[in-house]
């Protein structure tokens, strides 16, 4: 099952200003992201805005039938983008998504926001 990491590519952080940043804290931290996740077991895509712009930059890790968790509050960097490309794998190659928390890279602890679960199959009507 594949995990797909999708990037906010339009967030600022606080520090961000048009004249000292020619690009988005998002679009640096999307070309880190896309850059580990090269031959890796993980695929990203871009999205503008991911609705949490008050804590970028963030980022989604989602795959159909698993646990989907929203993750903010990184600046762009090789450690955060490697960390996030990490944990994804980790969520591919579990069952459930759930990864256990031991097992956590160190550049994601503190930065997850939200969880969804997955939504029930089609076989799941009532
Ligand atoms: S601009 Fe990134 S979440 Fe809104």
């Amino acid at each position: 099952m594949t995990t797909w990491i999708t990037i906010c590519d339009t967030c600022k952080r606080d520090d961000w200003d048009e004249n000292t940043h020619e690009r988005t804290h998002g679009e640096e931290m999307a070309e880190l992201v896309e850059r580990h996740a090269g031959g890796r077991n993980v695929r990203t895509r871009r999205v503008s805005c991911l609705m949490g712009c008050k804590h970028g930059c963030n980022v989604a890790v989602q795959a159909n039938g698993k646990l989907a968790y929203t993750l903010g509050r990184f600046a762009p960097a090789e450690e955060a983008a490697r960390a996030i490309v990490d944990y994804a794998e980790m969520h591919a190659a579990s069952e459930t998504g759930r990864v256990p928390f031991r097992d956590w890279p160190q550049g994601v602890k503190g930065h997850f926001v939200t969880r969804h679960p997955p939504l029930p199959s089609e076989d799941d009507k009532d």
